[in-house]
Protein backbone atom coordinates (compact mmCIF):
# COMPACT_ATOMS: atom_id res chain seq x y z
CA UNK A 1 0.00 0.00 0.00
CA UNK A 2 2.86 2.22 0.93
CA UNK A 3 4.42 1.75 -2.05
CA UNK A 4 1.48 1.52 -4.22
CA UNK A 5 0.89 5.64 -2.53
CA UNK A 6 4.65 6.92 -3.30
CA UNK A 7 4.26 5.69 -7.02
CA UNK A 8 1.38 8.10 -6.93
CA UNK A 9 2.48 10.80 -5.48
CA UNK A 10 5.90 10.95 -7.89
CA UNK A 11 3.32 10.89 -11.13
CA UNK A 12 1.19 13.71 -9.37
CA UNK A 13 4.41 15.37 -9.13
CA UNK A 14 5.80 14.41 -12.76
CA UNK A 15 2.18 15.24 -14.14
CA UNK A 16 2.17 18.32 -12.39
CA UNK A 17 5.42 19.46 -13.02
CA UNK A 18 5.18 19.27 -17.10
CA UNK A 19 1.63 20.58 -16.87
CA UNK A 20 1.65 23.50 -19.38
CA UNK A 21 -1.90 25.22 -18.44
CA UNK A 22 -4.01 25.62 -15.84
CA UNK A 23 -6.37 23.13 -17.53
CA UNK A 24 -3.94 20.47 -17.87
CA UNK A 25 -3.27 20.96 -13.74
CA UNK A 26 -6.82 21.02 -13.25
CA UNK A 27 -6.58 17.44 -15.21
CA UNK A 28 -3.80 16.44 -12.84
CA UNK A 29 -5.72 17.54 -9.63
CA UNK A 30 -8.77 15.17 -10.89
CA UNK A 31 -6.61 12.63 -11.74
CA UNK A 32 -4.99 12.17 -8.06
CA UNK A 33 -7.08 14.05 -5.94
CA UNK A 34 -10.80 14.07 -7.34
CA UNK A 35 -13.80 11.86 -6.05
CA UNK A 36 -12.42 8.96 -8.90
CA UNK A 37 -9.04 10.34 -8.47
CA UNK A 38 -6.24 7.65 -7.57
CA UNK A 39 -5.01 8.88 -3.82
CA UNK A 40 -8.78 8.58 -3.13
CA UNK A 41 -9.27 5.10 -4.42
CA UNK A 42 -6.86 4.30 -1.91
CA UNK A 43 -8.77 6.33 1.50
CA UNK A 44 -11.62 4.23 0.23
CA UNK A 45 -10.30 0.32 0.05
CA UNK A 46 -9.25 1.22 3.49
CA UNK A 47 -12.04 -0.69 5.38
CA UNK A 48 -10.37 -4.37 4.44
CA UNK A 49 -6.97 -3.33 6.66
CA UNK A 50 -6.20 -4.35 10.05
CA UNK A 51 -6.45 -0.77 12.23
CA UNK A 52 -2.54 -0.91 12.96
CA UNK A 53 -2.17 -0.81 9.15
CA UNK A 54 -5.30 1.72 8.75
CA UNK A 55 -3.41 4.24 10.67
CA UNK A 56 -0.22 4.13 8.94
CA UNK A 57 -1.80 3.92 5.09
CA UNK A 58 -4.19 7.07 6.52
CA UNK A 59 -1.53 8.93 7.72
CA UNK A 60 0.78 8.25 4.37
CA UNK A 61 -2.17 9.37 2.31
CA UNK A 62 -2.56 12.18 3.77
CA UNK A 63 1.00 13.28 3.58
CA UNK A 64 0.55 12.71 0.19
CA UNK A 65 -2.15 14.42 -0.17
CA UNK A 66 -0.56 17.50 1.45
CA UNK A 67 2.84 17.09 -0.80
CA UNK A 68 0.32 16.88 -3.49
CA UNK A 69 -1.43 19.86 -2.61
CA UNK A 70 1.51 21.29 -2.29
CA UNK A 71 2.97 20.75 -5.60
CA UNK A 72 -0.59 22.25 -7.00
CA UNK A 73 -0.14 25.14 -5.52
CA UNK A 74 3.43 25.90 -6.35
CA UNK A 75 2.87 24.92 -9.90
CA UNK A 76 -0.40 27.86 -9.95
CA UNK A 77 1.90 30.57 -8.68
CA UNK A 78 4.39 29.65 -11.22
CA UNK A 79 1.85 29.47 -14.29
CA UNK A 80 0.21 32.77 -12.68
CA UNK A 81 3.82 34.18 -12.89
CA UNK A 82 4.70 33.18 -16.59
CA UNK A 83 0.97 34.20 -17.52
CA UNK A 84 1.61 38.27 -16.23
CA UNK A 85 5.29 38.21 -17.43
CA UNK A 86 3.77 37.16 -20.87
CA UNK A 87 1.59 40.02 -20.86
CA UNK A 88 4.00 42.50 -19.70
CA UNK A 89 6.27 41.48 -22.04
CA UNK A 90 3.50 41.97 -24.98
CA UNK A 91 2.14 45.23 -23.13
CA UNK A 92 6.03 46.61 -22.79
CA UNK A 93 6.25 50.21 -25.11
CA UNK A 94 9.35 50.78 -27.12
CA UNK A 95 9.96 54.40 -26.36
CA UNK A 96 12.97 54.47 -28.80
CA UNK A 97 10.44 53.73 -31.33
CA UNK A 98 9.57 56.59 -34.57
CA UNK A 99 6.46 58.00 -33.54
CA UNK A 100 3.23 58.53 -36.21
CA UNK A 101 3.87 61.60 -37.79
CA UNK A 102 0.61 63.45 -38.16
CA UNK A 103 0.56 65.58 -41.85
CA UNK A 104 0.78 68.92 -41.57
CA UNK A 105 -2.06 71.48 -43.04
CA UNK A 106 -1.24 74.69 -45.04
CA UNK A 107 -2.88 77.37 -46.47
CA UNK A 108 -4.82 76.71 -49.60
CA UNK A 109 -3.09 78.26 -52.61
CA UNK A 110 -6.27 81.18 -52.63
CA UNK A 111 -5.77 81.89 -49.41
CA UNK A 112 -1.91 82.15 -50.04
CA UNK A 113 -2.65 84.55 -53.15
CA UNK A 114 -5.24 86.81 -51.43
CA UNK A 115 -2.78 86.73 -47.89
CA UNK A 116 -0.15 88.52 -50.89
CA UNK A 117 -2.62 90.63 -52.38
CA UNK A 118 -4.04 91.93 -49.11
CA UNK A 119 -0.13 92.66 -48.15
CA UNK A 120 0.13 94.18 -50.86
CA UNK A 121 -2.24 96.65 -50.87
CA UNK A 122 -2.26 97.37 -46.61
CA UNK A 123 1.30 98.02 -47.58
CA UNK A 124 -0.33 101.23 -49.54
CA UNK A 125 -2.87 102.45 -47.59
CA UNK A 126 -5.48 100.54 -47.80
CA UNK A 127 -8.38 98.83 -45.38
CA UNK A 128 -9.90 95.33 -46.40
CA UNK A 129 -13.43 95.42 -46.00
CA UNK A 130 -15.97 93.12 -46.74
CA UNK A 131 -19.70 92.69 -47.83
CA UNK A 132 -22.45 90.30 -47.92
CA UNK A 133 -22.45 87.49 -50.45
CA UNK A 134 -26.09 87.74 -50.29
CA UNK A 135 -27.14 91.16 -51.52
CA UNK A 136 -30.07 93.75 -52.71
CA UNK A 137 -30.33 93.87 -56.27
CA UNK A 138 -30.02 97.56 -55.34
CA UNK A 139 -26.38 97.40 -54.29
CA UNK A 140 -25.54 94.50 -56.86
CA UNK A 141 -27.05 96.63 -60.05
CA UNK A 142 -29.09 99.78 -59.52
CA UNK A 143 -26.86 101.58 -57.46
CA UNK A 144 -23.37 100.16 -59.95
CA UNK A 145 -25.70 102.10 -62.94
CA UNK A 146 -26.82 99.03 -63.72
CA UNK A 147 -30.95 99.17 -64.46
CA UNK A 148 -33.34 96.31 -64.94
CA UNK A 149 -32.88 96.10 -68.63
CA UNK A 150 -29.61 96.42 -69.02
CA UNK A 151 -27.37 94.15 -71.47
CA UNK A 152 -24.98 93.48 -68.88
CA UNK A 153 -27.51 91.52 -66.45
CA UNK A 154 -28.04 89.35 -68.83
CA UNK A 155 -23.62 88.48 -69.21
CA UNK A 156 -24.14 87.63 -65.39
CA UNK A 157 -26.00 84.89 -64.63
CA UNK A 158 -27.18 85.60 -61.78
CA UNK A 159 -28.79 83.37 -58.53
CA UNK A 160 -31.73 85.44 -57.88
CA UNK A 161 -33.21 84.52 -54.31
CA UNK A 162 -36.75 86.89 -54.59
CA UNK A 163 -37.32 89.62 -57.25
CA UNK A 164 -35.11 91.82 -55.06
CA UNK A 165 -32.10 89.35 -53.54
CA UNK A 166 -29.57 87.74 -55.23
CA UNK A 167 -26.11 86.33 -54.61
CA UNK A 168 -23.82 88.74 -55.42
CA UNK A 169 -22.35 88.47 -58.96
CA UNK A 170 -19.63 90.93 -58.03
CA UNK A 171 -17.91 92.48 -55.34
CA UNK A 172 -18.07 95.91 -56.63
CA UNK A 173 -22.07 96.22 -54.42
CA UNK A 174 -19.33 96.64 -51.56
CA UNK A 175 -18.34 99.94 -53.30
CA UNK A 176 -21.85 101.74 -52.37
CA UNK A 177 -21.96 100.02 -49.25
CA UNK A 178 -18.36 101.78 -48.44
CA UNK A 179 -19.80 104.95 -49.72
CA UNK A 180 -22.66 104.96 -47.52
CA UNK A 181 -19.99 104.64 -44.39
CA UNK A 182 -17.12 106.21 -44.92
CA UNK A 183 -16.13 109.59 -46.17
CA UNK A 184 -13.06 110.64 -48.25
CA UNK A 185 -10.46 109.91 -48.35
CA UNK A 186 -11.42 106.03 -48.62
CA UNK A 187 -8.62 103.33 -49.78
CA UNK A 188 -10.33 99.59 -49.51
CA UNK A 189 -10.13 96.51 -50.85
CA UNK A 190 -12.83 94.21 -50.41
CA UNK A 191 -12.12 90.18 -51.22
CA UNK A 192 -14.80 87.73 -51.27
CA UNK A 193 -16.98 85.09 -53.20
CA UNK A 194 -19.32 85.94 -55.74
CA UNK A 195 -21.59 83.62 -57.41
CA UNK A 196 -23.13 83.15 -61.01
CA UNK A 197 -25.38 80.21 -62.70
CA UNK A 198 -22.26 79.03 -65.09
CA UNK A 199 -21.64 75.30 -65.27
CA UNK A 200 -18.43 73.73 -63.94
CA UNK A 201 -15.58 73.95 -66.71
CA UNK A 202 -12.11 74.06 -66.73
CA UNK A 203 -12.14 78.45 -66.43
CA UNK A 204 -15.83 78.87 -64.85
CA UNK A 205 -17.39 77.96 -61.85
CA UNK A 206 -20.79 79.07 -60.29
CA UNK A 207 -18.91 80.38 -56.91
CA UNK A 208 -15.04 82.05 -57.62
CA UNK A 209 -13.85 85.00 -55.67
CA UNK A 210 -12.99 88.88 -56.78
CA UNK A 211 -10.87 91.25 -55.15
CA UNK A 212 -13.03 94.21 -55.34
CA UNK A 213 -10.73 97.89 -54.59
CA UNK A 214 -11.33 101.39 -54.75
CA UNK A 215 -9.95 105.03 -53.83
CA UNK A 216 -11.91 108.34 -53.79
CA UNK A 217 -10.41 111.34 -53.09
CA UNK A 218 -10.19 114.92 -54.26
CA UNK A 219 -8.18 115.03 -57.42
CA UNK A 220 -7.89 111.27 -58.26
CA UNK A 221 -7.33 110.85 -61.73
CA UNK A 222 -6.76 108.01 -63.87
CA UNK A 223 -2.69 108.01 -63.75
CA UNK A 224 -3.19 107.45 -59.82
CA UNK A 225 -4.90 103.98 -61.05
CA UNK A 226 -2.33 103.38 -63.81
CA UNK A 227 0.29 103.60 -60.93
CA UNK A 228 -1.56 102.48 -58.51
CA UNK A 229 -2.34 98.53 -60.51
CA UNK A 230 1.26 99.04 -62.22
CA UNK A 231 2.87 98.76 -59.18
CA UNK A 232 0.58 95.88 -57.36
CA UNK A 233 1.46 93.59 -60.59
CA UNK A 234 4.95 94.20 -60.15
CA UNK A 235 4.54 93.09 -56.56
CA UNK A 236 2.80 90.31 -57.28
CA UNK A 237 4.51 88.96 -60.31
CA UNK A 238 7.92 91.01 -59.75
CA UNK A 239 9.58 93.76 -60.99
CA UNK A 240 10.19 93.00 -64.73
CA UNK A 241 6.59 92.49 -64.86
CA UNK A 242 5.05 94.89 -68.01
CA UNK A 243 1.95 96.05 -67.79
CA UNK A 244 -0.91 97.70 -70.36
CA UNK A 245 -4.33 99.31 -69.93
CA UNK A 246 -6.81 98.75 -72.73
CA UNK A 247 -9.63 100.37 -73.02
CA UNK A 248 -13.29 98.37 -72.24
CA UNK A 249 -16.58 99.21 -71.01
CA UNK A 250 -18.05 98.76 -67.51
CA UNK A 251 -21.34 100.54 -66.65
CA UNK A 252 -20.14 101.47 -63.56
CA UNK A 253 -16.40 103.46 -64.29
CA UNK A 254 -16.16 106.09 -67.04
CA UNK A 255 -13.47 105.33 -68.78
CA UNK A 256 -13.25 102.03 -68.29
CA UNK A 257 -10.14 99.59 -68.80
CA UNK A 258 -8.94 96.17 -68.59
CA UNK A 259 -5.17 95.78 -67.37
CA UNK A 260 -2.97 92.99 -69.02
CA UNK A 261 0.38 92.02 -67.87
CA UNK A 262 3.29 90.87 -70.83
CA UNK A 263 3.09 86.82 -70.57
CA UNK A 264 6.44 86.43 -68.33
CA UNK A 265 6.67 82.79 -70.14
CA UNK A 266 7.44 84.28 -73.51
CA UNK A 267 7.53 87.91 -73.28
CA UNK A 268 4.97 89.10 -75.86
CA UNK A 269 5.80 86.96 -78.41
CA UNK A 270 2.55 84.24 -78.06
CA UNK A 271 2.53 80.82 -76.49
CA UNK A 272 0.50 78.45 -75.08
CA UNK A 273 0.32 80.48 -71.46
CA UNK A 274 -1.09 83.41 -72.62
CA UNK A 275 -2.87 81.59 -75.76
CA UNK A 276 -1.17 83.14 -78.36
CA UNK A 277 -1.78 87.18 -77.02
CA UNK A 278 1.54 88.00 -75.76
CA UNK A 279 -0.87 89.64 -72.91
CA UNK A 280 -2.67 88.09 -70.17
CA UNK A 281 -5.75 89.61 -68.75
CA UNK A 282 -5.73 89.70 -64.85
CA UNK A 283 -8.09 93.06 -64.25
CA UNK A 284 -10.96 95.41 -65.03
CA UNK A 285 -10.76 98.71 -63.99
CA UNK A 286 -11.84 102.94 -64.77
CA UNK A 287 -12.61 105.93 -63.20
CA UNK A 288 -15.70 105.23 -60.87
CA UNK A 289 -18.41 106.78 -63.03
CA UNK A 290 -20.07 110.36 -61.54
CA UNK A 291 -23.90 108.48 -61.08
CA UNK A 292 -22.15 106.02 -59.10
CA UNK A 293 -20.58 108.66 -56.74
CA UNK A 294 -24.05 110.20 -56.19
CA UNK A 295 -25.68 106.66 -55.33
CA UNK A 296 -23.49 106.34 -52.66
CA UNK A 297 -23.47 109.90 -51.54
CA UNK A 298 -20.32 111.53 -52.60
CA UNK A 299 -20.25 114.70 -54.40
CA UNK A 300 -18.45 114.08 -58.17
CA UNK A 301 -17.84 117.98 -58.08
CA UNK A 302 -15.51 117.43 -55.25
CA UNK A 303 -14.37 113.98 -55.61
CA UNK A 304 -13.57 111.44 -57.50
CA UNK A 305 -12.06 108.04 -57.64
CA UNK A 306 -11.22 104.80 -59.44
CA UNK A 307 -11.88 101.27 -58.58
CA UNK A 308 -10.66 97.80 -60.22
CA UNK A 309 -11.74 93.66 -59.48
CA UNK A 310 -9.30 91.26 -59.54
CA UNK A 311 -10.38 87.69 -60.42
CA UNK A 312 -8.51 85.73 -57.40
CA UNK A 313 -8.65 82.13 -59.12
CA UNK A 314 -7.40 84.07 -62.44
CA UNK A 315 -4.52 85.39 -60.66
CA UNK A 316 -3.70 82.16 -58.32
CA UNK A 317 -3.47 80.10 -61.39
CA UNK A 318 -1.57 82.04 -63.16
CA UNK A 319 0.99 82.16 -59.98
CA UNK A 320 0.99 78.42 -59.70
CA UNK A 321 0.80 77.89 -63.27
CA UNK A 322 -2.68 75.50 -62.74
CA UNK A 323 -4.53 75.05 -66.34
CA UNK A 324 -7.65 73.60 -64.57
CA UNK A 325 -10.08 75.75 -62.18
CA UNK A 326 -11.41 72.57 -60.89
CA UNK A 327 -7.96 71.84 -59.01
CA UNK A 328 -8.40 74.80 -57.02
CA UNK A 329 -11.96 73.59 -55.59
CA UNK A 330 -11.63 70.02 -55.95
CA UNK A 331 -9.66 69.98 -52.82
CA UNK A 332 -7.55 66.94 -53.27
CA UNK A 333 -4.74 67.18 -50.96
CA UNK A 334 -2.42 65.26 -53.55
CA UNK A 335 -2.52 68.42 -55.65
CA UNK A 336 -3.02 71.25 -52.81
CA UNK A 337 0.03 69.50 -50.64
CA UNK A 338 2.46 70.37 -54.01
CA UNK A 339 1.51 74.17 -53.90
N1 LIG B 1 -17.33 93.87 -61.29
C1 LIG B 1 -16.64 93.56 -62.52
C2 LIG B 1 -16.93 92.14 -62.94
O1 LIG B 1 -17.34 91.37 -62.13
C3 LIG B 1 -15.17 93.75 -62.35
C4 LIG B 1 -14.81 95.20 -62.23
C5 LIG B 1 -14.52 95.94 -63.34
C6 LIG B 1 -14.79 95.82 -60.99
C7 LIG B 1 -14.19 97.27 -63.26
C8 LIG B 1 -14.48 97.16 -60.88
C9 LIG B 1 -14.17 97.88 -62.04
O2 LIG B 1 -14.45 97.80 -59.72
O3 LIG B 1 -13.85 99.20 -61.92
O4 LIG B 1 -16.76 91.80 -64.06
Amino acid sequence: MENKIREIVSAAREAILTAADPAALDAARVRFLGKKGELTAILKGMGALTAEERKAVGQAANEARAVIEAALAEKVAALKAAELEHRLSEEVLDVTMPGEKRPIGHRHPLEQVLDEVKEIFLGMGFDVVSGPEVELDYYNFEALNIPKDHPARDTQDTFYISDNVVLRTQTSPVQIRTMEQRRPPIRIIAPGKVYRSDAVDATHSPVFHQIEGMVIDRGVTMSDLKGTLDAFAKRLYGEETVTRFRPHHFPFTEPSAEMDFRCFACEGAGCRLCKNEGWIEILGCGMIHPAVLKNGGIDPDIYSGFAFGIGLERITMRRFEIDDLRLLFENDLRFLGQL
